[in-house]
């Protein structure tokens, strides 16, 4: 039977589309079917297309795909181990397991959220909006390798050879132990790995890889799914590290299939604001490590630069008398990072005002917004409300929540809050402030930075043992905090 050309890009039919082709491959299903349907967001399987995913109940999401077992027998999913062990189950006991090794590449922020290092014969996704930034920290990690003598294969789909160079024009010298190849056939790429045997291996990136042998244009579904399946198994049959850049898509996930994620044995995210110089690199997943840690970079002419102490660069520059400003403290895996917040509130020039989040959740803010007016009495409704967080960093913290609410407040009643106050808490819908985890790591950072009053949840004070140097204020609600922030 014929593939369609372009199958997954195609739309995902209507039942009576799916039931055509049921009635036409009708002999066949029964025996091995072509093509599946599959579930973009969670990657279930299904012979049947739905309007909605069976398993993760998301509309629309069902696409269709050539089955594995239509494709050639090479195409299953190699389990790590399995070389070694064989189809024999074992007891624990018997099972002996050392330590894995490691490669430290020596850019410690890298290496931190790896867990240490590189694992040998480890494959790791590392996604991110386009242009953030993942070839060149990449290359950097290439040419760290590089130095050490360590055999290093980057291979690029995106970039012709000279634009790679000129990339590494300014990122320093590169040791001839670094390789380059500007290809898209995995079959190829497969003969060079093999050939050339590097210890590492970047494939930048997984959408524009394909096989020649599976329908679909790169980057869909089918072709996605059996690029990383052949990479793992070159990965965990040759002992290849091999990184994989994916570039995250509109719905967040990195290459529509979240099967990806499932795949891999690490995935890290590459974030920032693209106006912005900081990075962060935060690792999802990691099967040999933690996924507590996490990696700052500042991006510079010369490529990426390593920030072990992101809270100085973050509050460097910070203006003094100035309403509308004040430091929060957002724990980053188990590392705490000061950050100013910064809010603007002006009168709307026309009947509907804005409101725009620059590094904070933009229904957060509405929703501070509305705590204010309600429990606090102030008036938005005529206002245009900016919020931002220095540094074009994202945050997710609730533990932001008071920070943002003081300084919108500060803004809007134009007082200045005093550089060496903190406010950490989340803000509950009643204007209570909320206990938020860790309270003494994030107060213990601020000390560090010079901070001398912290405004934090009157229910963490018990839990707080040393807090020399510092006054601790406790706020019940949003008015407390207020009143504590003026003073
Ligand atoms: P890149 O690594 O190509 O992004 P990605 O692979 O994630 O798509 O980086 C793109 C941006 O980085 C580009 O807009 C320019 C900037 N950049 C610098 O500012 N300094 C540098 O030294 C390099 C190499 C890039
Ligand atoms: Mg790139």
């Amino acid at each position: 039977m014929q593939h369609h050309a372009g199958w997954p890009a195609m739309a995902s039919g209507t039942f009576e589309a799916a039931s055509r082709r049921g009635q036409i491959y009708g002999g066949y299903m029964a025996k091995a079917k072509d093509t599946v349907f599959f579930c973009k967001e969670c990657g279930a399987e299904s012979a049947k297309w739905s309007g909605q995913c069976p398993v993760c109940r998301e509309w629309n999401t069902m696409v269709e795909a050539p089955s594995q077992s239509a494709q050639r027998a090479g195409a299953k999913v190699m389990l790590p181990g399995r070389l070694l062990s064989g189809a024999q189950p074992k007891t624990m006991s018997q099972i002996t397991a050392g330590e894995e090794e490691r490669t430290a590449t020596g850019i410690e922020e890298f290496d931190r959220v790896l867990g240490g290092g590189i694992v040998a014969g480890s494959l790791v996704l590392v996604g991110g909006d386009p242009g953030i930034g993942k070839s060149t920290l990449l290359t950097q990690v290439c040419r760290r390798l590089g130095l050490f003598g360590c055999n290093v294969l980057y291979i690029s789909g995106e970039e012709s050879l000279q634009q790679i160079k000129l990339r590494a024009n300014r990122l320093g010298e590169f040791s001839e132990s670094v390789k380059l190849l500007c290809e898209t056939d995995l079959d190829i790429i497969e003969e060079v790995i093999k050939k050339e045997a590097p210890q590492v291996c970047v494939i930048d990136s997984v959408q524009t890889m394909f096989r020649p042998d599976v329908s679909g244009a790169p980057g869909s579904i089918a072709q996605v799914r059996e690029s990383t399946n052949l990479l793992l198994q070159i990965a965990k049959g040759l002992g290849i590290s091999i990184f994989v850049v994916g570039h995250v898509t509109k719905e967040g996930v990195v290459a529509g299939p979240r099967m990806l994620e499932h795949m891999v044995d690490t995935v890290l995210y590459f974030e920032g604001e693209p106006q912005g110089p900081y990075r962060i690199l935060r690792g999802v997943k990691n099967r040999f490590g933690s996924t507590n840690d996490i990696g700052v970079f500042e991006m510079c002419p010369e490529g990426l630069k390593e920030v072990r102490n992101p809270s100085e660069s973050l509050l460097t520059g910070r203006p003094s008398d100035v309403s509308g400003s004040i430091v929060s403290c957002s724990l980053e895996g188990t590392r705490p990072i000061l950050v100013e917040i910064q809010a603007l509130v002006a009168k709307s020039a026309f009947g509907n005002p804005r409101r725009s989040a620059a590094g904070i959740d933009y229904n957060r803010l509405s929703l501070l917004i509305a705590v204010l007016e309600k429990r606090f009495g102030l008036n938005f409704a005529e206002c245009d409300a900016y919020i931002n967080i220095v540094g074009g960093l994202k945050i997710r913290e609730t533990a932001l929540d008071l920070a943002v609410a003081i300084a919108l407040a500060s803004a809007h009643l134009d007082f200045v809050v005093p550089s060496d106050v903190i406010a950490i808490g989340e803000v509950g819908l009643a204007g209570e402030i909320r206990n938020v985890g860790q309270t003494e790591a994030r107060i213990n950072e601020a000390r560090k930075m010079g901070f001398k009053k912290c405004i934090v949840p009157a229910s963490s004070l018990k839990s707080l043992k040393n807090t020399d140097g510092l006054n601790i204020i406790g706020a019940r609600n949003i008015k407390e905090a207020i009143v504590a922030a003026r003073s």
